[in-house]
């Protein structure tokens, strides 16, 4: 804890998902627990925001701050130790905030996805982070939470069981249900039209190293599975899997901080599991398909535009409480390179990936860093895993409905 008036502040919090985080503070944490603000551009829907929490929680403090201008959000950051921002698209607004936390050493957590866009923040402004101090840790929902603490968990138990780490991890979605909200969708549309524009950013989007430093050399080429296919290993068919795209690339930028203890070599990719046989593969293909022409209709501007004024959820709408209480993801990692030391590994969530659960994701990387963080990690751009790793596993598994088991046969071990 600091000597600052708020441990966290939420910056966004009339956003869809900044909502679902300020309630979850506020039914999770004791005041005086957490000292926490909620902050935003617009007083009227942060007030309105706050009535709709409970009775005690009416004097929340409010703060005005604007993504655009860098002195309201100065003023901001320097009242607190960690800024949550659920502000977006990040890449259009996000800048700002990254510049202003590291350079007063302010610690910040997001739920941006936007490879490209994180990109540029660890060109600009990693050097300085390392100097001031401030730790700045991205991609804090269900992209990439459960994909890089669910590999930090198999190589754990793996070296425990076998004295190595695993060279091969396949992360499988089994089983998902949730929906969006405007945000993820504008976000989406964004990367979609910066890379329409953009042939070297397509490229870029490609690189499974994005986001490793810049003299990383690839050792090994990676499997993207953007195509139909069977796994043997799972017995089903594979369709693409949308979150793939930033989840290998935070990843892979776990094992590069970590100076690649699981080799140079590492392979790690990510597809859905649609099922066996004939039905099994016809899904693979129709997801496949639907995702291939949501992307092409999302990198043209006619349709682009006529899918986010009839189609698609529009700012701050998102699936229904009921639905994200009706939600669950359940991912399986499993590593096979031989196969008597096989070992499988299972992440789970209680609530719709992309809201309920993330928020309380989100929430738990916020207060771990509030409480310091896993042996007082320097300032930098980090990752869930490497900056809080075994802390967020434990924080997630006892408060946020996650968790995380070694799997024998299908049963948890
Ligand atoms: N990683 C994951 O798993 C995951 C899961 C869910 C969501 N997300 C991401 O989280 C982000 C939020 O999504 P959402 O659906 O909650 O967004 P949303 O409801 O559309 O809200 C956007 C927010 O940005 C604020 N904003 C826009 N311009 C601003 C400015 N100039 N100054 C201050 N605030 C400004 C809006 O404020 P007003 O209310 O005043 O308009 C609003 O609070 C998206 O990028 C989404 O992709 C990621």
């Amino acid at each position: 804890m600091n000597a600052k008036s708020y441990d966290v502040i939420v910056f966004g919090a009339t956003s869809f998902v900044g909502k679902l985080l300020c309630r979850y503070f506020a039914s999770h944490f004791n005041p005086g627990e957490l000292k926490w603000a909620a902050a935003g551009r617009s007083i009227e829907k942060l007030e309105l925001m706050r009535r709709s929490l409970d009775r005690r929680d009416s004097e929340i403090p409010l703060i005005i701050a604007d993504a655009r201008d860098e002195r309201s959000l100065a003023a901001m950051c320097s009242q607190t130790g960690v800024v949550v921002s659920t502000v977006c698209p990040y890449a259009l607004y996000g800048e700002p905030l990254v510049k202003v936390c590291v350079e007063l050493g302010t610690d910040y957590c997001d739920l941006s996805g936007e490879a490209q866009w994180i990109r540029r923040m660890l060109d600009r402004y990693e050097k300085t982070a390392s100097k001031t101090g401030a730790r700045i840790v991205h991609c804090c929902g269900f992209d990439s939470v459960p994909s890089d603490l669910g590999v930090h968990f198999l190589q754990k138990q793996a070296f425990e069981r076998f004295g190595r780490y695993c060279s091969h991890i396949k992360m499988r979605v089994k089983a998902m249900r949730g929906g969006a909200s405007g945000g993820t969708i504008a976000s989406l549309v964004n990367v979609a039209k910066e890379a329409a524009e953009n042939p070297a950013l397509r490229r870029e989007l490609q690189n499974p190293y994005l986001l490793c430093p810049r003299d990383h050399q690839p050792k090994v080429r990676q499997e993207s599975l953007s195509r139909p296919q069977y796994d043997s290993d799972f017995e089903a068919w594979l369709a693409p899997f949308i979150m793939a795209g930033i989840n290998t690339r935070v990843v892979h930028r776990s094992s590069a901080l970590l100076n690649y203890p699981y080799g140079e070599d590492f392979r790690y990719d990510e597809a859905m599991l649609t099922g066996a046989g004939l039905r099994g593969g016809m899904t693979a293909y129709a997801i496949a398909g639907a995702l291939g022409g949501f992307i092409a209709m999302t990198a043209m501007a006619p349709t682009r535009s006529f899918l986010q004024r009839f189609v698609l959820p529009a700012p701050s709408q998102g699936p229904s409480p009921r639905s994200q209480a009706e939600g669950f993801f359940y991912l399986g990692f499993l590593e096979n390179e031989r196969e008597d030391r096989e070992i499988r590994a299972q992440t789970t969530g209680d609530a719709d990936p992309g809201y309920g659960s993330t928020s309380k994701m989100l929430g738990q990387v916020a207060a771990c860093l509030a409480r310091g963080g896993k042996d007082n990690k320097k300032g930098g751009f980090w990752t869930p895993a490497t900056l809080l790793g075994d802390l967020l596993v434990d924080a997630l598994q006892k408060h946020a409905g996650l968790s995380f088991t070694l799997v024998d046969g299908g049963k948890p071990v």
